[in-house]
């Protein structure tokens, strides 16, 4: 069985594909905005537990106002055209970060559907919208802070008040459109992560091309810190846990 559960993309080269054919880049994300659908079903299919995207980041807030519109938009559509399908499918949908700034009549689109999927079990689609990984940690600290003033914070404590902690670790992210950065994405999550870098701008990336990179990572051999390949990060903790005991070492 493959290791790969929880899937996180940066959906990258929008704006450089369009500009090569001489368009706008408003006109890249539309096209990458079709391609969306496509991805959450391909990961549907193939059993994902969670598939993780990232739409728009804490920085996009700079980007020029018909962008920014554009995508505020680009989301709206999405949620209207696929809600019967991700309700069909039992898929549990999230958004995460900050969407305050987001028109009243999208934000009441993105509670109702959190709400009407929040007890669904199937895959755990998260759009990370007005998100950055550093601002969900700081909230998660500051957060522990003020229920337990004077107390310290430990790892599951954090993990459990992150954003949509039911989510889980990352376990593979992709990257397309050829950079090679994570861009302040699911820092905590992707601790262990596997990384890819595709050199293919988002609204090129397909199906196909999507599969086979699933497959291509489900082979690498995972390690987690320990010498041998190991199934998860759990079975790891656990083992390191009972070694610590017996070198009489306490809680790190
Ligand atoms: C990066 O491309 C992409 C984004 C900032 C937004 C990603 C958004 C979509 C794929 C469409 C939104 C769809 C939904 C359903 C919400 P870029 O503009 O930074 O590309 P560049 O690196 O070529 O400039």
């Amino acid at each position: 069985m493959s290791t790969i559960k929880h899937v996180a993309i940066i959906m990258d080269g929008n704006g450089r594909w369009a500009q090569s054919r001489a368009h706008t880049r408003v006109w890249g994300h539309i096209r990458g905005s079709s391609i969306v659908s496509d991805i959450v079903e391909e990961a549907d299919d193939l059993g994902l537990k969670a598939l993780t995207l990232y739409a728009f980041s804490t920085e996009n807030w700079s980007r020029p106002f018909n962008e920014v519109t554009t995508l505020f938009s680009l989301l709206k559509k999405f949620l209207l055209k696929e809600k019967e399908r991700i309700i069909k499918n039992r898929i549990r949908f999230r958004v995460i970060g900050d969407y305050s700034n987001l028109p009243e009549g999208t934000q009441s689109i993105i509670t109702e559907l959190e709400d009407l999927t929040k007890d669904f079990k199937g895959l755990k689609l998260t759009f990370a919208f007005g998100y950055g990984g550093r601002n969900e940690i700081v909230h998660a600290v500051n957060q522990y802070i003020q229920a337990n003033p004077g107390q310290k914070i430990d790892e599951a404590q954090l993990g459990e008040r992150l954003f949509a902690p039911e989510a889980g670790d990352v376990d593979l992210l992709i990257r397309t459109g050829g950079d090679q950065r994570i861009s302040n994405f699911l820092l905590w999550q992707c601790a262990y992560a596997e990384l890819y870098f595709s050199e293919t701008k988002w609204p090129e990336f397909n199906r196909s091309e999507f599969r086979s990179i699933l497959e291509t990572c489900a082979n690498r051999e995972r390690r987690f810190g320990n010498v041998k390949a190991i199934a998860s990060l759990d079975e790891t903790s656990k083992v390191a846990q009972t070694n610590k005991k017996k070198f009489g070492l306490g809680r790190v």
